[in-house]
């Protein structure tokens, strides 16, 4: 069978019409986005050594994570410059020849899944495709990095993403203890469940589309991690389901997205949502979203903080070790909020 080509090569042959494989069925085509939007929390994080202004803001990331499972934070101190060299070196790397990101990030068997530059997720051959390209490798720990497969192209890649994936575990370390104050925890109760987590990058590259309104840029799905980072690059197309509906969410400059995954929900007992979410492709702009997966090591056992569990709340799910949980994961087409549900 004739390898599919990648969006990227798709967009540089200015294709004028989708191929078949990325055509959804009209049922499920993404819905135009509605006409009222509600907003998407923006939570300033500055503050967060004064005590009266601590609690504001646990309250505000609690309540967000349990209505939305989403929000965006504000003077989180990761620099802006930083985030500007890591969106820089992204694209430098997306723009070098197809050849030579081949060379470079061949797609290879990772850790728990495929790793490399290309098409990921086409599961079977009837699956409709996505319209995008990534790059997958994981950042620490050390034994997980790999580092020989990064790209080596542009050479400041190495450094720039080894800085952001320190402030990213730092920045993590910080929101989980407040994600535990919000559940009434103990603060390092979400942090002890693994002292050496995974923290994995996905960079996901979207050209724009002829057709955008019968595919999906990625389709909707939730994060079969514990939390989710994700930098964009100020071009909308994050669409978050709340209430049955589909929201878009607004970039805000210098922001950060944090979205809570399935261990998180399970870990949470529920309270906490891990959102079905999905990016839409668009006609004129590339799009690029950068994202950091934080997920504990496979032996590591995810069940309902005991905590949250009394008569008046039963313990939801079935505990599971993650990497059971990982294959039950990529066992189903990734779609939706199928995985969570195999565990009720
Ligand atoms: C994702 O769900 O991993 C990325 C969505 C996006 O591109 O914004
Ligand atoms: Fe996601």
């Amino acid at each position: 069978q004739k390898p599919i080509d990648l969006v990227q090569t798709l967009h540089e042959r200015q294709v004028k019409e989708v191929p078949a494989r990325y055509i959804l069925p009209s049922d499920q085509r993404p819905s135009p986005p509605l006409q009222v939007q509600q907003s998407l929390p923006v939570i300033d994080l500055a503050g967060l050594e004064d005590i009266d202004q601590r609690f504001t803001i646990v309250s505000k990331i609690a309540q967000a994570s349990q209505e939305w499972g989403f929000f965006q934070i504000i003077n989180h101190g990761i620099p802006l410059s930083l985030l500007e060299s890591v969106k820089g070196v992204s694209q430098d790397f997306f723009h070098l020849s197809l050849e030579e990101k081949r060379k470079q990030c061949p797609v290879r068997p990772g850790i728990h899944m495929l790793e490399g530059y290309g098409r990921f997720f086409d599961i079977s051959d009837d699956t409709v495709l996505d319209w995008v390209d990534a790059l997958v490798h994981y950042i620490s720990p050390e034994w997980a990095k790999a580092v020989e497969h990064w790209p080596k192209t542009p050479s400041t890649y190495r450094e720039t993403y080894e800085k952001y994936g320190e402030e990213i575990m730092g920045l993590i370390e910080k929101l989980l203890g407040l994600l535990s104050e919000g559940l009434g925890l103990d603060p390092n109760y979400i942090q002890t469940l693994d002292k050496e987590p995974l923290l994995q990058l996905r960079i996901n590259y979207y050209p724009p589309c002829p057709q955008p309104d019968l595919v999906n840029g990625l389709r909707p799905h939730s994060d079969g991690d514990l939390l989710t980072v994700l930098l964009d690059d100020g071009v909308d197309g994050l669409q978050v389901r709340k209430d049955e509906q589909w929201f878009t969410v607004v970039p805000v400059p210098g922001s950060l997205i944090i979205n809570i995954g399935d261990l998180l929900q399970i870990v949470s007992n529920g309270k906490y949502k891990s959102a079905e979410h999905r990016a839409v492709a668009n006609t004129n702009e590339n799009r690029m979203s950068i994202v950091m997966f934080l997920s504990p090591q496979d032996d590591v056992l995810i069940g309902a903080a005991p905590d949250l569990i009394d008569e008046a709340h039963p313990s939801l799910y079935k505990a599971i070790k993650a990497e059971e949980y990982g294959t039950v994961y990529m066992s189903q087409d990734v779609q939706g909020k199928g995985p969570l549900a195999a565990l009720l």
